[in-house]
């Protein structure tokens, strides 16, 4: 059975296929347009996915969109019609900003793709969210949480998931939150008040919580309370998203917390109202995290299970998903290399072939590389053209040994291998690396690359079975390790020699890097580690502030031409800058 899943129309477009029963494929619109975000009808994620797999439309059994447009535009016009006649103005902007094509996409698809109509399925959003979470994780028996902004009116899930020895799957979704109530839209609200935009500044809120104190949390408290059943509710007066405003908070909100930052004036942390947002950012990390933890400590309760599979893009708070696992009871805490909504397109998939089709479950490869392939062939053929240095080396360990020498020497190496992430992280196969212990190098990286806040931290891999040398890691912390998934203390001793992947409060994203998931990167730790006496490389994604994450070898060709980095590596295929050539391999010690 062939399935294609697609996500598309909100933020994240993307397609997964699924044949028999084992994801085949999966990619970000982004990657393939270029356009950050893309949240256009995924045409080129389809194309490439059905190309990857030598299919045509035709032979597609289904095509399963992500959620249900019916439900999301039955949403949002009860939305209107509460906070009518104030929402009239906004409701066709609302309609356009949240529904986008979506109402139609069962014309779009029938007839971009050519496949018939009853063909085209639709899942619930978070039914999508859990499937990602549940079905891809390596778990037979779990409970399921996932939290969003908000899909058609869930906002946050509660449920389980079960796979019985005949390989029957029953996923089920007990309780819901429904909008406006959402712990997304709380945090992406905070986003907006703190100058980020939204849907892709959020980590950044987190990242600058670390510097401040959580001396604003009654006030957040105020805005979010707790029900008696376990839930939670907003305080609308503190908001208008829900009323399709332009501006998320209401004036009683900046009444409570001061004037909003500007997004164009930078954040000084040296002054008191640099402070401030930090602290803000710092209140409304804790009062999400206590929330979390509760209801996922409720949850383990409740289920008695060991497991915990996370989904939604509340799942990308590592924060938040460290004190989950610390702290509700949970022996392992699952979340997927996608849990936002281009991981939505592989759960559709999913989904639709356990539950609406009844196909018996196969474990899904718990690995993240499920895009296109890098030609090392096209960088040794744009480095040729330019006159540039070019090494093509036989065999891997030369690669792993040669660059973790470039590396010890303080270079930033562009790391191209294999097949590009799912998801928003780069986890070795398109990745910027670069010695991780010095506070020079990540200040060189946020100057001559990454161009960006002093606040937001790099991220370390190290091997998964060093890992526990260096990171305070909790049981189960080097599972949730592994899509870095998760914020844990950098050992007290090793702080310094790890500054450049350090945060403020001592804390690092860490990725555990396991050698059967990516045995070339796991190689290249070990060479690094040879050499130095410490097995950990900075790890970022490869990008410019502002693309996607590079894709094919022309792009990372070319983000290494416009940037600082020193090596360019695809495959066994190294390319330097000459000024790189200009020293003498003796040099090395
Ligand atoms: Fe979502």
């Amino acid at each position: 059975m062939r399935i294609l899943g697609i996500s598309a129309h909100y933020h994240d477009s993307a397609a997964a296929l699924l044949v028999d029963g084992s994801p085949v494929c999966a990619i970000q619109e982004e990657r393939l347009s270029r356009r950050k975000n893309d949240a256009s009808f995924p045409l080129a994620a389809i194309e490439w996915c059905l190309d990857h797999a030598g299919l045509d439309p035709s032979e597609l059994d289904a095509v399963v969109f992500y959620e249900k447009p019916m439900l999301k535009f039955e949403r949002i016009l009860t939305m209107a019609l509460r906070g009518f006649p104030r929402t009239w103005h906004s409701f066709p902007r609302a309609m356009k900003n949240s529904l986008g094509g979506k109402l139609w996409v069962k014309g779009i698809i029938s007839s971009q793709l050519g496949v018939r109509s009853d063909r085209i399925l639709f899942t619930e959003h978070h039914q999508s969210h859990a499937a990602a979470a549940f079905l891809t994780a390596p778990t037979q028996r779990a409970a399921i949480l996932t939290a969003d902004g908000v899909g058609e009116w869930a906002t946050l899930s509660l449920g389980r998931g079960s796979v019985g020895g005949d390989g029957a799957v029953s996923l089920e979704l007990s309780r819901e939150l429904h909008f406006p109530h959402s712990l997304g839209m709380l945090y992406s609200t905070f986003t907006a008040y703190l100058g980020f935009p939204v849907n892709e500044g959020e980590y950044k809120v987190m990242g600058l919580a670390s510097y401040g104190k959580p001396s604003f949390e009654p006030q957040v408290r105020k805005m979010v309370r707790r029900t008696p059943d376990g839930a939670l509710a907003l305080d609308l007066s503190y908001f208008e998203f829900h009323e399709g405003a332009r501006r998320s908070f209401s004036d009683r909100f900046i009444t409570e917390l001061g004037q909003p930052r500007d997004p164009f004036d930078p954040i000084d942390l040296a002054t008191p109202e640099g402070l401030r947002y930090a602290d803000i950012a710092a209140s409304v990390q804790r009062v999400l995290e206590d929330i979390l933890v509760d209801l996922a400590r409720s949850l383990q309760r409740e289920t008695g299970l060991d497991d915990l599979c996370l989904g939604g893009g509340v799942a990308l708070n590592g924060c938040a998903n460290a004190r989950i696992l610390r702290e509700s009871g949970f022996r392992n805490v699952y979340v997927p290399s996608a849990p936002g909504d281009a991981g939505c397109a592989l759960g559709a998939a999913l989904a639709a072939d356990r539950l609406h089709f009844g196909q018996p479950h196969l474990e899904v490869p718990d690995h993240p590389f499920w895009g296109p392939s890098i030609d090392a062939q096209e960088l040794s053929r744009l480095a040729r053209e330019d006159g540039l240095e070019l090494q093509e080396l036989a065999r891997e360990s030369v690669v792993t040994d040669q660059v973790a020498r470039e590396l010890a020497r303080g270079r930033i190496v562009g790391w191209m291998q294999g097949a590009t992430e799912f998801g928003p992280r780069a986890l070795g196969n398109r990745s910027i690396l670069a010695a991780p212990h010095s506070v020079e190098m990540r200040d060189r990286l946020n100057r001559s690359i990454k161009y960006r806040e002093e606040f937001r931290p790099f991220a370390p891999a190290v091997p998964i079975e060093q890992a526990e040398r260096f990171f305070d890691l909790p049981p189960g912390g080097a599972r949730l390790g592994r899509f870095m998934s998760g914020v844990f203390p950098v050992k007290p001793e090793w702080r310094d020699r790890l500054a450049a992947v350090t945060h403020v409060d001592g804390t690092a994203r860490v990725q555990t890097v396991d050698r059967k998931m990516a045995p070339r990167f796991h190689s290249l730790l070990e060479a690094y580690g040879a050499l130095t006496g410490i097995p950990v490389l900075l790890n970022t994604s490869f990008n410019l502030a502002g693309d996607p994450i590079v894709n094919r070898a022309i792009e990372g060709y070319s983000t290494f031409r416009r940037s600082g980095i020193d090596l360019l590596v695809a495959g066994e295929t190294i390319v330097a800058k000459p000024r790189a050539a200009q020293v003498a391999p003796e040099a090395v010690a």
